[in-house]
């Protein structure tokens, strides 16, 4: 090996791409959230030679997966270099702002980035929609980021070729003429890559190496050279680099001593034919779905089955992963951790592949898939894999069944290969991943099965109750349970045959079995009037940040820029449930280089609490570190200080904590557990008292509904940076609630509030998650910068977030209710329990209440509620916290007295309204008429009539929200009178929620001047002091009010000067009224006691179809229509993009966004974006219809405007209802008793719907 460059390195071995990008080559365009390939936020462009091509080729990539050190070669581009103030903005920016595709903007950068590594491939509108599921969006909802990349799609529709005309009418700074090749070069990280031909010249035989003291890094290029580097350095502690993105997989990842970066290996990257098709260890995975679709074409008589190879790679992570990710990389995963359910391996093992593998010594072995899993690859290398041609009578099919549509591991993923000759099974071979540990191939099965005609029904009943027998999947939360993946497993089979039978052997009705659902291009429309007459107010303007969101320079709090001497602060969690820290050893991480400190809770010098009771909502003192009873697992007890982000945060896990009195108990982690301990059971007197009770009881139904929890999921992660100035601290906080930051952080360190000045911009989404459980980051980060007196971050890794930052309430609600038999309520008995995690503190049950009353006469309705403490972190405050709960509680109740009744659901629901303050039954009216309902209904009856396998529903649901002032938010104006311009400064934190656009939007209303006057300043603990948090979709509104006041306070005082000028324009105005000392600027804060402000209702009324397949539990939405009364909407624009995106995050509460603990530890299980999964892309309705009401203007509200950011989440129970019908339809089939009513588990996963199905295995038949 001839080593050049054999240097040492200041830079950290494992420092990130990412990390490297933000913090040293200080460009914080590129975000982060998820740091394990999951969410998008981190993506930026490369250009470089891929070795299987031989082709300099653009493509994404994870900067959270690729190591700095890796980048040899590539020449980077991040946001940054795309487009910018100074030089102006690129194509894609504008096209984002134009197509209102961004709200809080976090995720943005990483959209912007990742179409930029497709939009010149000729794509077209269905391959953009597929390359979607690399990025995660937790406010849009996803259509306009839809929009925005089918815009640049070869076959784009004329309403998107029009749009991208408009595009350039808006007034956005143009990209100027500067070259962008070297603009974007000054951002590349490689001093040798300014120019991509030098790249792909780099040396082939010039192996780098690192030498970093510890550990050593090496960049190889020949084969030869790793061997040599094992054999020089040994190989008890090595990795091969290649994509790196296994690490995204484990749990808990460490770097081994030595690391061999092979990725430009050649030899390992290229493929050719003997008679088989011999693919390099290493080509990626992506590069093999090229070579897999131009080979089953070239040769499809004998590699035909590749087509479906290529299909089911498209399901393998996401496109940026697949880019750089290996073949070898993916078995050696699965070599690793068996129960790792890798396509790759399933696929091959299903076909007959062999891998050839090369050892130290150098002999070389080939080997099966299944001896492969046993073989010790110590110092051992995956030289290829060989894939073996099949003839036409072999009939290959794979299928792949994920928790949502695109980026997620499987739960059952399956390969069948069937050799038939005149329908006698000759060969075959049944190979599922995720059963078990052991399980490949269904063994029995297969052996049954050769020399047997399967089509036909007692045949294929036997084979299905051998595959019974055999499949016994292994218990292992937060999976999906055995029971669920056996049923996959069988009616994944059952579709096999269903797919490759001859028409003449299977009945029509069970035909489309065999079919995966399919889903076509997704559209949407928004419908809404305007009146141009009020411009600005009601104009569609873009949002206001959207620009600088598109480029990067939208600041969050971790943007701050680097600054000299800072630090890194992470938690170290608790491992246990309930006890006490006996000790913590400080002493052994102290040791390490890079740690600075470890602070525990005597090291916090005021109240150890990150609240302030008595402020609103807020009870009791909650600890910043567990000092005396721990709560439940992983609240944190100790703070690791390290040089850097990602040192912290591993280090943190590396702290021994020993406990004392540890509770032997299994935690309280359910209401049902909780309520039976009178400690945990608070009844509350927040409830609905009957007025009466009607007496034409017919019918009385009785029931349990259960709601789990959701995680905010906001994309930006909980994050604090303190700094350290002369009195005080300056802090940037992710906050919805600047005041609280500045009270808890006084009171902690015990110093007076005025030395705590909080300053923050935006935020990267909060959803309630930033009201409160932010403070206890925020006070850990200002107690480090302080005891150091250094600056300090403090960012929440994904695991450390989800574990102790809180989630949305579970719920349970009991009901008795007698109706007539119309199914109007004659009395309704009802409790519900709301699971407050360890703490009192966020309280809702208010909020409740009023959202059970919804449109309904509540004269006979009797609620109780009540709250449970249980072992898991403390609950908090999520996008209609509580009225989300008990709309969803009565509708559910609505839903069970229709089926008890066998009545149309709306039917009953009409009888039960309130015919005062209820605008409801006429936009029912509306949506059915619009929405072609009746017709729908019809063939939707023809359709589950005609088909066995496959489900349809449509159902309406109504939402009448209550919305009521609260806190006060003030705002001040000022005007310049140097120019007339007006900068604004708020209360109400933008989050997302457009509150920044509206502010400008009504101030130039309000003043007469033009839009482009306004500017609105960050917030300000000083000029917003004493402020309520930002929650209850009333920010925008509120903070317009006071707005409204102070521009009327401005107005009053330029009057008089107004009177003694002729008709001055306003600069003329501002002008004189600077010079004779008026004062401009203007300050008010609206409090909830304002006279001409009044609670009032906003309403809504959704419609969706859905069609369900009944053998795997899948489904789509095929249309959902929306119309919601916004009243006269500040900004339509902004309120559809509300809409939008409050349902689908409702829908995937509903459906994808599943909770696990485990049950004996208390331990979070669903801590990752690897298995906590967020809709996507291709999980929203595939035509997705928002209509804002007509003709409608709000008396009570802000200049006639509803609020509408929490509205729509609480129509998106409407997608179990749905659901529950194509259940039933299903059930009846299967000859279960039609009027049972039975209890479906929230959300509607594949494992619920599964079990609510209940198919039974004899119906698994070919012929009825
Ligand atoms: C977000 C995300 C989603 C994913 N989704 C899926 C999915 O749906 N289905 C699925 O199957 N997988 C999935 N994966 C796993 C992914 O396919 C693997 O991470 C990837 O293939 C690993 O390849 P790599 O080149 O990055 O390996 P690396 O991370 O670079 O290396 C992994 C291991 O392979 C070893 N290795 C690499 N090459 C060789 C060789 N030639 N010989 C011997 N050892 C070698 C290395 O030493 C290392 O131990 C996902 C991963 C992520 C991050
Ligand atoms: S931070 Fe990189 S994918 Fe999430
Ligand atoms: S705009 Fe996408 S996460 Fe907020």
């Amino acid at each position: 090996m001839r080593i050049i460059n054999p240097v040492t390195s200041s830079i950290a071995r494992e420092t990130s791409l990412n990390a490297y990008l933000r913090y040293i080559l200080a460009l914080p365009g590129t975000k982060a959230m998820c740091r394990e390939g999951g969410c998008g936020s981190c993506i930026v462009t490369v250009r470089a030679r891929r070795q299987t091509s031989n082709v300099v080729e653009t493509f994404s990539v994870n900067s959270c997966m690729v190591l700095v050190f890796s980048c040899h070669g590539w020449k980077i581009t991040t946001i940054e270099g795309l487009g910018n103030r100074r030089d102006g903005y690129c194509d894609i920016q504008k096209r984002v702002v134009a197509f209102n595709a961004t709200q809080c903007g976090y995720c943005t950068p990483g959209w912007v980035m990742h179409l930029n590594s497709l939009k010149d491939k000729n794509l077209t509108m269905a391959e953009l929609e597929r390359s979607m599921g690399s990025n995660t969006c937790r406010c849009t909802g996803f259509r306009p980021i839809l929009d925005t990349f089918k815009s640049y799609a070869v076959d784009a529709s004329p309403q998107f070729c029009q749009r991208v005309k408009d595009i350039e009418e808006l007034n956005l700074c143009c990209k100027s003429k500067v070259d962008h090749e070297s603009k974007s070069s000054s951002k590349c990280i490689d001093s040798d890559c300014r120019n991509i031909d030098n790249v792909s010249k780099v040396r082939a035989e010039d192996t780098i190496a690192i030498d970093f003291g510890k550990c050593k890094f090496f960049k190889v290029f020949d084969v030869d050279e790793i061997f040599e580097a094992w054999y020089n350095n040994g190989v008890d502690s090595y990795m091969l680099i290649d994509g790196n993105t296994a690490k995204g997989i484990y749990e808990t990842f460490e770097y081994p001593k030595v690391l061999i970066d092979i990725s430009d290996v050649k030899s390992l990257k290229t493929y050719y034919f003997d008679q088989n098709l011999i693919l390099g260890a290493n080509i990626s995975l992506e590069d093999c779905i090229k070579i897999f679709v131009d080979t089953s074409i070239s040769n499809s008589d004998s590699f035909g089955y590749l087509a479906e190879f290529a299909s089911h790679f498209e399901l393998v992570a996401h496109i940026p992963i697949r880019k750089i990710a290996s073949l070898a990389g993916n078995l050696m995963t699965k070599h690793a951790i068996r129960q790792f359910q890798s396509d790759v391996f399933v696929l091959f093992e299903a076909v007959g592949a062999t891998i050839t593998v090369r050892h130290v010594n150098g002999i070389e072995n080939t080997l099966t898939m299944i001896e492969f899993l046993e073989y010790d690859m110590k110092g051992v290398l995956i030289m290829k894999i060989e894939l073996p041609p099949l003839s036409s009578s072999h009939k290959f099919r794979s299928y792949k069944i994920m928790p949502r549509n695109e980026n997620a591991l499987a739960i059952v993923n399956a390969a069948f290969m069937m050799e038939l000759k005149h329908d006698t099974v000759t060969n075959v071979s049944i190979v599922y991943g995720n059963i078990s540990e052991e399980f490949v191939h269904a063994k029995k099965t297969e052996t049954f099965l050769k020399g047997t005609n399967i089509f036909n029904n007692s045949k294929l009943q036997a084979a299905i109750k051998i595959l019974n027998e055999e499949i016994e999947p292994q218990d292992e939360p937060p999976k999906a349970s055995p029971e669920c993946r056996k049923k996959l497993a069988i009616g994944l089979f059952y579709k096999f045959i269903l797919n490759i039978s001859p028409s003449w052997c299977t009945s029509s009705c069970v035909l489309s079995g065999g079919a995966i659902i399919d889903r076509p291009i997704s559209s949407g429309t928004q419908d809404f009037q305007i009146d141009k007459s009020l411009f600005p107010l009601n104009q569609p303007v873009p949002k206001y940040e959207g620009i600088i969101q598109s480029s990067g320079e939208a600041q969050y709090a971790n943007d701050i820029p680097p600054m000299p001497n800072e630090v890194f602060g992470a938690f170290v969690l608790s491992t246990i449930h309930s006890g006490r820290v006996d000790k913590i050893d400080t002493a052994e991480v102290l040791e390490l280089e890079g740690v600075v400190a470890v602070y525990t809770p005597k090291d916090i010098p005021g109240k150890n609490s990150f609240i302030f009771p008595g402020i609103q909502l807020q009870k009791e003192d909650e600890e910043i570190l567990a000092s005396s009873d721990i709560k439940f697992y992983g609240q944190p007890v100790a703070i690791v200080v390290a040089e850097s982000e990602e040192l912290a945060a591993r280090i943190a896990k590396k702290v021994k904590v020993t406990y004392k009195d540890v509770s032997t108990a299994v935690p309280v982690l359910t209401i049902d557990q909780a309520k039976r301990d009178s400690k945990r059971y608070k009844v509350s007197d927040v409830s609905i008292k009957p007025k009466g009770k009607g007496l034409n009881v017919k019918h009385v139904i009785k029931g349990v509904y259960e709601i789990p929890a959701q995680y905010h999921y906001y994309m930006e992660p909980i994050s604090c940076v303190v700094v350290p100035v002369e009195k005080g601290l300056e802090v940037y906080d992710s906050t919805q609630w600047i005041d609280l930051t500045q009270n808890a952080i006084a009171r902690s360190l015990c110093i007076n509030e005025s030395q705590v000045l909080v300053k923050l911009r935006r935020i990267g989404g909060g959803f309630g998650g930033k009201i409160s459980r932010n403070a206890q980051a925020a006070t850990a980060c200002a107690l480090v910068a302080k005891k150091l007196d250094r600056p300090c971050r403090f960012i929440l890794p994904l695991q450390t977030n989800l574990t102790i930052a809180g989630a949305r309430c579970p719920c349970l609600c009991d009901y008795e209710v007698g109706v007539d038999s119309n199914g109007k309520i004659q009395y309704l008995n009802a409790t519900i329990v709301e699971d407050y995690g360890c703490s009192l503190n966020d309280d809702i049950l208010e909020y409740t209440v009023g959202g059970f009353s919804n449109c309904y006469n509540i004269d006979y309705f009797s609620l109780k509620t009540a709250s449970v403490l249980t072992d898991s972190s403390s609950k908090t405050f999520m996008r209609a916290p509580g009225t989300f709960e008990g709309m969803a509680s009565i509708e559910h109740i609505m839903e069970h007295i229709a089926y008890a009744l066998g009545k149309d659901p709306t039917e009953v629901r009409l009888a039960n309204m309130r015919t005062e303050d209820n605008d409801l039954p006429k936009l029912i009216e509306v949506l059915k008429k619009e929405a072609n309902y009746g017709n729908r209904v019809s063939s939707i009856k023809h359709f589950n009539e005609t088909n066995r396998w496959k489900k349809k529903s449509i159902k309406i649901s109504v939402m009448s929200f209550p919305v009521i002032y609260y806190g006060n938010y003030s705002a001040m104006v000022t005007i310049y009178r140097g120019d007339g311009t007006v900068t604004v400064t708020t209360g109400g934190i933008e989050m997302g929620q457009g509150a920044n656009t509206k502010a400008a939007q009504v101030c130039a209303y309000e003043l007469g001047i033009p839009l482009k006057y306004i500017s609105i300043l960050p917030h300000y603990s000083f000029t917003a002091a004493n402020n309520v948090f930002s929650g209850s979709s009333i920010v925008s509104e509120c903070v317009c009010y006071s707005i409204i006041q102070a521009c009327k306070t401005l107005k009053e005082r330029l009057e008089p000067i107004k009177m003694k000028l002729e008709k001055p324009t306003w600069e003329e105005l501002i002008a004189k009224a600077g010079e004779e000392q008026v004062d401009l600027t203007a300050f008010y804060m609206m409090t909830d006691k304002e006279k001409d402000l009044d609670s009032y209702s906003a309403f809504a009324v959704a419609m969706l179809e859905v069609e369900l397949d009944v053998l795997t539990g899948r489904y789509e939405i095929l249309r959902v229509d929306i119309l919601e009364d916004v009243g006269l909407s500040a900004n339509p624009n902004i309120d559809v993009g509300q809409v939008e995106g409050a349902f689908v995050q409702g829908l995937g509460y509903f459906t994808c966004e599943k909770i696990v603990y485990d049950k004996h530890t208390g331990k979070l299980l669903t801590n990752r974006s690897l298995n906590y999964h967020v809709p996507l892309a291709l999980d929203i309705p595939v035509d997705f219809r928002v209509k804002l009401r007509y003709n409608s203007k709000n008396p009570k509200g802000v200049l006639g405007s509803k609020a509408v950011g929490e509205m729509a989440t609480t129509t998106a129970h409407i997608i179990t209802h749905a659901l529950r019908e194509c259940i039933y339809e299903s059930r009846k089939e299967s000859g279960c008793d039609p009027t049972e009513w039975i209890n479906i588990d929230v959300p509607y996963d594949t494992e619920s719907i599964l079990k609510a199905l209940d198919v039974k295995l004899e119906e698994m038949v070919l012929t009825h």
